[in-house]
């Protein structure tokens, strides 16, 4: 299929990232190190397991920091690992100030950081900030009758057969029912709502007694961690805290309060949001917000297919090659010229709450690769989820694992321990009734670290080369602009640009299973095209007279420099 694309309907999207505001106003800078930054996430109780309890543990974390290291990522973001009741896996906290006994001690998170930073690495936790678990001391204070430091610190009706939306009701002490947050064992703290309703007296102001304190505890949290060696934090539902507050007014004074503070005293110190919404979150002060699943943000359409947590018919990444990469291009855009040089996008490889990109159908090494290179050359933060750059599967049909199932999927299939070795469960004790995710007994053919690291046609090699890439040229970085030069009437393959002052790299992924050839025009006098990565050679991409002709064979990619 040739055909050639009409200037007319040819939208060229160009990303002209604002080099004049580099401090937002009221903010001290960006600490600067986040231009380089590569995270890697993990679920530490699928990562390692160092003495045979079948948990995955902070032992565990630090033996594989040289590997994380080698792999090209310099920030570790640990999904929660405090004290908690594990009814959603660590998102509910019950003691803030103690890591969970099953990872390890306080001792040995503090030597985390410490050993990461001898590496020039870094670490980030995630702050559950907007509830805790129904039974953290603090809730159970809470619900007595008698009225005491904690009885404001949730939001609580004064009358029992009051149930507004979200309200849960249970026997309490006192005569009431509690906002929750997202279980219903995550009860909602309380930061206050933005306007608050005079006939509902549960809706204190954000200035009430109860919010301040709420307020101060979390940065107390905070401070705690910081002073212990910690790089920042991931605050998960980072938009939800203040209730009611639909023009984001409160939201804003709280994270502008907290990220002012926080950076007085930790200037090297990051403020992540779980948002889905950059352009929102970095206005409210965080630092940088991730382009996923949540809030309409097109990574569906690019990814999700009929297996998963959450499942479409068809994506744009399938081999049927019927999708649209519009609509994500749109929002990334968007996104990408709403934030500019005040915080950062990061499009991750997955997350603990949905799909990897190995699931369903698409689970082939060039399939896989062609996704990676996707990731890889994104403008923003770039993250690996553990797993995926072995090409670990999501895994349908797993039971609920503390809280893994939601109403809509199981995210279960996404916290598979890491596949180390060949051995069973790779250093996660198998058969052991404590062991968290037990499914990999029963595969064949599943990838390892071990192997892929000898394979030099790996998705493991290949991916670290990319982050090679990334790191050697700005262009590929997280500043380096983007420029697609997509056609509306051939969605295939995916072409963009990437551009940093005079350099200049073209890549190209088609994920459909279908050979597709176009020209598409390119508004600048080229002297070389230099293949540097990917199956696509100099002869797939050809160019002439201020247009380029791109023959992608089926399932291909490449990374080219122009010059
Ligand atoms: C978002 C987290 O990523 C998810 O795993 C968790 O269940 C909810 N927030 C509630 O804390
Ligand atoms: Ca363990």
């Amino acid at each position: 299929m040739t055909k050639k694309i009409n200037l007319k309907t040819t939208f060229l999207l160009l990303i002209t990232l604002n080099c004049f505001t580099s401090v937002q106003a009221g903010f001290k800078p960006l600490p600067k190190w986040m231009k380089t930054a590569v995270f890697y996430q993990i679920y530490p109780q699928s990562f390692k397991d160092t003495n045979g309890d079948g948990i995955g543990d902070i032992p565990g974390i630090i033996e594989k920091l040289d590997y994380i290291k080698w792999l090209g990522c310099n920030v570790v973001w640990l999904n929660p690992c405090f004290e908690s009741a594990f009814q959603d896996a660590g998102y509910d906290v019950i003691d803030y100030y103690k890591v969970a006994s099953r990872y390890g001690t306080n001792d040995d998170l503090k030597r985390l950081f410490l050993e990461a930073h001898k590496r020039n690495m870094r670490v980030c936790l995630d702050l559950v900030a907007g509830h805790t678990s129904i039974e953290s001391k603090w809730f159970k204070e809470s619900q007595k009758r008698e009225k005491n430091e904690y009885t404001d610190r949730y939001i609580w009706t004064n009358d029992s057969t009051i149930k507004p939306e979200k309200f849960v009701s249970g026997t309490f002490e006192r005569n009431g029912t509690y906002m929750k947050n997202f279980f219903d064992c995550q009860p909602a703290l309380n930061y206050g709502y933005g306007q608050p309703d005079p006939k509902c007296p549960w809706e204190e102001p954000v200035t009430a007694d109860g919010p301040m304190k709420t307020r101060r505890e979390l940065m107390n949290i905070m401070d705690y961690w910081m002073g212990m060696g910690c790089d920042g934090f991931r605050v998960d539902m980072a938009g939800s805290l203040v209730k009611k507050d639909p023009d984001l007014t409160e939201t804003t004074n709280l994270w502008r309060y907290i990220r002012t503070h926080f950076q007085d005293k930790f200037p090297e110190g990051i403020l992540l949001a779980e948002w889905g919404n950059p352009q929102l979150a970095v206005k409210v002060g965080f630092m940088m917000d991730f382009i996923i699943h949540l809030r309409k943000s097109g990574y569906d359409t690019m990814f999700f297919n009929n297996v998963g947590t959450y499942r479409r018919d068809t994506c744009y990444f399938d081999v049927k090659g019927i999708g649209t990469p519009d609509y994500f291009i749109k929002n990334l855009t968007t996104q990408l010229s709403a934030v500019g040089e005040n915080g950062y996008i990061c499009v991750p490889t997955a997350n603990h709450d949905y799909q990897r990109p190995c699931c369903g159908d698409r689970n082939t090494l060039p399939q896989l690769k062609a996704a990676m290179t996707f990731f890889m050359t994104l403008p923003g933060i770039p993250l690996v989820y553990y797993g995926d750059e072995i090409g670990m599967r999501f895994i349908d049909g797993l039971p609920n694992k503390e809280g893994s199932q939601l109403t809509k999927g199981n995210r279960a299939g996404s916290r598979t321990p890491m596949q180390w070795d060949g051995s069973a469960n790779a250093g996660f004790s198998s058969g052991k009734s404590s062991s968290l995710y037990l499914p990999i007994d029963s595969l064949t053919d599943r990838p390892t670290v071990e192997t892929e690291k000898k394979d030099p046609s790996s998705l493991l090699l290949f991916t670290k080369k990319l982050i090679a890439l990334r790191n050697k040229y700005p262009a590929l970085g997280s500043r380096g602009e983007i420029k697609f030069l997509q056609s509306k009437e051939n969605s295939y393959p995916l072409i963009y640009e990437r551009k940093y002052g005079t350099e200049s790299f073209l890549i190209v992924i088609n994920p459909a299973g279908k050979k597709v050839t176009v020209s598409v025009v390119y508004d600048k006098t080229v002297k070389k095209v230099t293949p540097v990565l990917g199956i696509l050679k100099g002869e797939n991409v050809l160019y002439k007279k201020g247009e380029l002709k791109v023959i992608a064979s089926p399932v291909s990619y490449g990374v080219y420099k122009i010059d």
